[in-house]
């Protein structure tokens, strides 16, 4: 991953160009919510003609703005509050602070701003929208997803920090009887949840002076930041606020055991509060009126630990890891059910929806390195008697390291595009809006991981400018990326990934099917190559179905 650090504001010095007939927007105080914000020429001509091939463009964008209250001391486990006005014009030019987390290095906890990438002339525009969501414990200043490129395609792109971690996933039963007097339902360790709500309201009320259309937001996100995506698609807080999804890595099927350790998992209430009151002793108070007095760094110890091995089986934390402790709660309110109620009950928020796996994730990684009494332990263990002969028979090791590595690897990867399109296939008995499934396969240049967790994103959002310092990128990739980023912008525009003419290369952008209810079993490879694919063999589509269904479900 790219390091964090403000490579864009440091490379890209703004740029006075020539008089132009009417202000830009760069130039204009633009009205907010809390008060006026100025933004700033975003590209200087040097990145427009190495990256676009274009010698200048409107996008102006705005870091760091404030949509809620410093969220330290009292503000600690509450919803978003709102913040005191400003009358002084805010400029917007440098990201905001990153809330604390065990990967930050500069936070506060006043910490929910956001950023918005914007290529309207004028605040007429009525451009789509692209709320982004990052993975956990991340910033919104990671050049992944820099959003000048979706500008250039005429999305606004907006990203946000939010809290991770006890900061934003604290139950407690006194938090609790907070919940249920302000809502009438026993609600608390969602907190984090509720910032991605707050940011979706405050482009409801303020987008529009952006050049935005409010009733064109499309939610985006990846890993932590794709159940987020899928949080706010299932409950009906978050209603009318969005058009459309993208999740990630990514929605897999309920019944995968590997939910319980990946970033799209969550706790149930009781485990929730268990952990809530451990923290609170842990810390040496019985209160959360006294938790509220506490430095952020004291807060900081025991807020990112992950869970040990009784609460996920240690075969299956080999591929997911052990997750965090504190995580979004089935609350039964902001959270109101479970992923197989959502998906039998159909989702409170029925839009289209894009989901999908990368080919090096979740358990799957070029690095693989088991002996071959490794590979046959593990696998016996994880599929039990029952099964375990058919997986060695449908991903034999013939005596041979090398062939066990690409067993594991396939298995893995058949494991996420199965779930994937098990859940597509199923949408569609309790929705109707279309479900498209993708598989991504390029590993970007210059590194050994293949198509990692995260790989797809800076192709996606159009990041390449942002992102080649860190990789040797060739002309195929910015190929991919120009398809990739295609894809997501018309989405944006049409929730259709086909329609928009967001494309811009030669030739014609291949055409993704959405999945269907008969249960074609395909996904649309995106990467090394555009086309929809077979998602394995049927028989294996089989046996991973077998299994998640000796699984209790999520
Ligand atoms: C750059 O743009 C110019 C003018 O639009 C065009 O002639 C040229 O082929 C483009 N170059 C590349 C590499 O796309
Ligand atoms: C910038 O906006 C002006 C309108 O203010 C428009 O005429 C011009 O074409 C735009 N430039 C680009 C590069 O999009
Ligand atoms: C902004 O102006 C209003 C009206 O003059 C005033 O009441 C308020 O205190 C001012 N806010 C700040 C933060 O200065
Ligand atoms: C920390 O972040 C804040 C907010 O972005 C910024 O103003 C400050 O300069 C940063 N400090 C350091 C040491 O990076
Ligand atoms: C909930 O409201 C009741 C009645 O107003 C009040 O007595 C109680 O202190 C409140 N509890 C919390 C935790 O805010
Ligand atoms: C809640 O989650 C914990 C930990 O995963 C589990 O042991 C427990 O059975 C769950 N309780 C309910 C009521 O589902
Ligand atoms: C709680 O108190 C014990 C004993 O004084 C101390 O060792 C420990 O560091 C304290 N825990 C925290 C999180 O401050
Ligand atoms: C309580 O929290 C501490 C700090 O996170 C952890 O080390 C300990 O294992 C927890 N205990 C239980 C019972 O969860
Ligand atoms: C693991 O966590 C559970 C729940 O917090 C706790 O009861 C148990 O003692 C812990 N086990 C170990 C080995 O730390
Ligand atoms: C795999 O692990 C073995 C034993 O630890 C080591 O000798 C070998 O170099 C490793 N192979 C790769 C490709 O990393
Ligand atoms: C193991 O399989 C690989 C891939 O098929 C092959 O290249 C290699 O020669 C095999 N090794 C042995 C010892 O047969």
């Amino acid at each position: 991953m790219p390091p964090t650090g403000s490579l864009v504001r440091r490379g890209l010095a703004s740029l006075a160009l020539g008089v132009v007939a009417q202000a830009q927007l760069w130039d204009q105080t633009i009205d907010t919510t809390y008060g006026p914000v100025k933004g700033f020429q975003y590209f200087d001509q040097a990145t427009l003609e190495t990256y676009f091939n274009i010698s200048e463009s409107n996008v102006t964008a705005y870091l760091g703005i404030p949509y809620a209250a410093d969220t330290s001391y009292q503000n600690r486990w509450r919803p978003p509050q709102p913040r005191q006005s400003w009358n002084e014009t805010f400029h917007a030019v440098d990201f905001g602070y990153t809330c604390p987390t065990a990967m930050s290095t500069n936070s506060s906890e006043d910490c929910l701003n956001l950023n918005i990438w914007t290529n309207a002339a004028s605040a007429d525009a009525k451009l789509p929208v692209m709320v982004w969501n990052q993975g956990s414990d991340l910033s919104s200043n990671i050049p992944y997803w820099y959003g000048g490129g979706m500008a250039l395609k005429d999305v606004i792109l907006v990203s946000f920090n939010r809290r991770d971690d006890a900061f934003g996933y604290l139950a407690h039963p006194e938090l609790n009887e907070e919940g249920f007097n302000a809502t009438g339902h026993y609600t608390s360790g969602n907190y984090g949840v509720l910032d991605f709500l707050e940011v979706l309201q405050w482009v409801q009320a303020n987008i529009a002076n952006f050049g935005g259309n409010p009733d064109r937001v499309v939610i985006a996100g990846q890993s932590f930041g794709s159940s987020q995506v899928y949080h706010a698609v299932n409950s009906p807080l978050f209603s009318g606020l969005f058009h459309g999804a993208i999740s990630e890595s990514g929605i897999r099927y309920p019944y995968d055991p590997m939910l319980a350790g990946l970033a799209t998992s969550y706790n149930n209430m009781s485990a929730a509060l268990n952990h809530g009151l451990n923290y609170t002793t842990f810390h040496n108070v019985s209160s959360i009126a006294e938790l509220r007095t506490l430095s952020t760094e004291e807060l900081m110890i025991g807020s990112t630990d992950s869970v040990n091995n009784t609460w996920i089986n240690w075969v299956e934390a080999l591929s997911c890891g052990y997750p965090d402790i504190f995580k979004p709660v089935l609350d039964g309110y902001v959270l109101p059910s479970t992923y197989l109620e959502t998906l039998r009950n159909g989702p409170a928020n029925d839009v289209p929806l894009i989901t999908g796996n990368t080919k090096d994730e979740s358990g799957a990684s070029p690095t693989t390195n088991y002996t071959l009494a490794e590979y046959r332990e593990y696998n016996t263990l994880r599929y039990g008697k029952d099964l375990a002969s058919r997986f060695f028979e449908l991903y034999p090791d013939h005596n041979n390291q090398t062939i066990a590595m690409d067993g594991w690897n396939n298995a893995a990867r058949d494991q996420g595009k199965v779930g994937s399109w098990a859940y597509a296939t199923q949408w569609y008995d309790s929705a109707n809006s279309d479900f498209y499934t993708y598989y991504w396969t390029h590993a970007p240049p210059g590194q050994s991981q293949g198509a990692f967790h995260m790989s797809e994103i800076m192709y996606a959002l159009n990041a390449m400018y942002a992102c080649a310092d860190y990789y040797p990128f060739t002309d195929e990739d910015y190929i991919i990326a120009d398809q990739m980023s295609a894809y997501w912008a018309n989405f944006a525009k049409t929730l259709d990934p086909n329609r928009g003419g967001s494309y811009t290369s030669s030739g014609l952008l291949s055409r993704w099917e959405p999945n269907s209810n008969d249960g074609k079993q395909v996904v649309m490879e995106l990467g090394d190559a555009f086309q929809q694919q077979v998602i394995t063999s049927p028989e294996k589509v089989n046996f991973v179905m077998e299994y998640f269904f000796q699984q209790t479900p999520y």
